[in-house]
């Protein structure tokens, strides 16, 4: 209720006016609004006197705005439309078939995110995702700003209040060209492995950091040649015989399959890393959010299942 002195006018009010001016008659104004004709020729007489001005004025059977009334219109036509996106947005923001979801995920998971959101579209026609894929250190970067409202990435940093729920296993492996002289090795020892030269992911990298926690850990040397800015341009440099690579399995599938590279049969690999679904600790997740974090997880299995085959060879 908006009060200026002893002006009142409330957003009924305004409502009504639009409906009169629309329908100018006071009994049609009444059955849009589902009111009675007297209540609401007594709203505005009403708001009339409140304000001091004559609004609407008779011409025949019909009603219609005076000079006064039509400037008072033109800012309560503002303030109604205004109103209604208003309950507009908050409708679309509950209601589960119509929201739109802000998702960011790890470079590496990119086939995995793009996998699961386009199956989660199918069945899900009105929801709309928004996508950003980028390295971990953006990614929380994002979390730290409160901007998405699910994360898909590797570890979830430690130095954020966060929630976090582990999905499937993300394996790293060595892979290298078809003709490579490890390709058909067995048991390769890591020391073995450890005296060649990768090509690398970013600084800023998850997977990258794993890797060369993974070595350290071992205490073997991690030596790296290239310096890429994508798990892509790694692939494409391994199939062209550049180097060896230490990539996660999500990310070289059609690869395996067209026998464009193959991966080495390394002692104590695969490092083993975990997807994790992840969001700020007080952000609130609408229903359709929900929705999908559940998809996510159900899908991920489906996910997991698929990639047993290349585990195995
Ligand atoms: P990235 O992702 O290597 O693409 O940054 C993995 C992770 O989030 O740890």
């Amino acid at each position: 209720m908006l009060i200026l002195g002893r002006m009142h006018i409330t957003l009924k009010q305004l409502q009504i006016i639009e409906a009169v001016v629309q329908t100018r008659s006071y009994t049609l104004a009444a059955e849009r609004l589902h009111m009675t004709q007297p209540a609401i020729s007594m709203q505005m007489k009403q708001l009339e006197h409140n304000t001091g001005l004559i609004l609407f004025e008779r011409q025949g059977k019909r009603i219609v705005l005076t000079a006064a009334g039509q400037d008072v219109h033109q800012h309560s036509q503002q303030i109604t439309s205004n109103y209604n996106d208003l309950i507009e947005a908050i409708r679309e923001a509950k209601d589960l078939h119509t929201g739109r979801i802000k998702v960011s995920a790890a470079t590496t998971a990119n086939h995995l995110i793009t996998q699961m959101i386009a199956n989660f579209s199918k069945i899900n026609k009105g929801i709309k995702v928004a996508l950003k894929i980028t390295n971990r250190e953006r990614l929380v970067q994002q979390l730290q700003d409160f901007e998405p409202d699910i994360v898909l990435m590797g570890e979830p940093p430690s130095k954020l209040d966060l929630v976090s729920e582990q999905l499937i296993m993300n394996p790293l492996f060595v892979v290298a060209h078809p003709e490579h002289v490890l390709a058909k090795k067995n048991n390769i020892p890591l020391k073995e492995i450890a005296q060649y030269e990768f090509i690398v992911r970013e600084q800023g990298s998850g997977t990258r950091a794993a890797i060369e926690r993974f070595f350290k850990d071992r205490n073997e040397e991690f030596k790296s040649t290239l310096e890429m800015g994508s798990n892509e341009a790694i692939k494409h440099a391994v199939t062209a015989d550049l180097g060896l690579g230490l990539v996660s399995l999500h990310s070289i599938k059609l690869e395996l399959e067209a026998d464009k590279l193959v991966i080495l049969d390394v002692n104590q690999l695969p490092i083993k890393r975990f997807w994790h679904i992840v969001k700020r600790k007080g952000k609130h997740l609408l229903p359709a959010a929900k929705q999908f974090q559940d998809f996510m997880i159900k899908e991920s299995k489906a996910y997991e299942e698929s990639y047993k085959v290349f585990l195995k060879k």
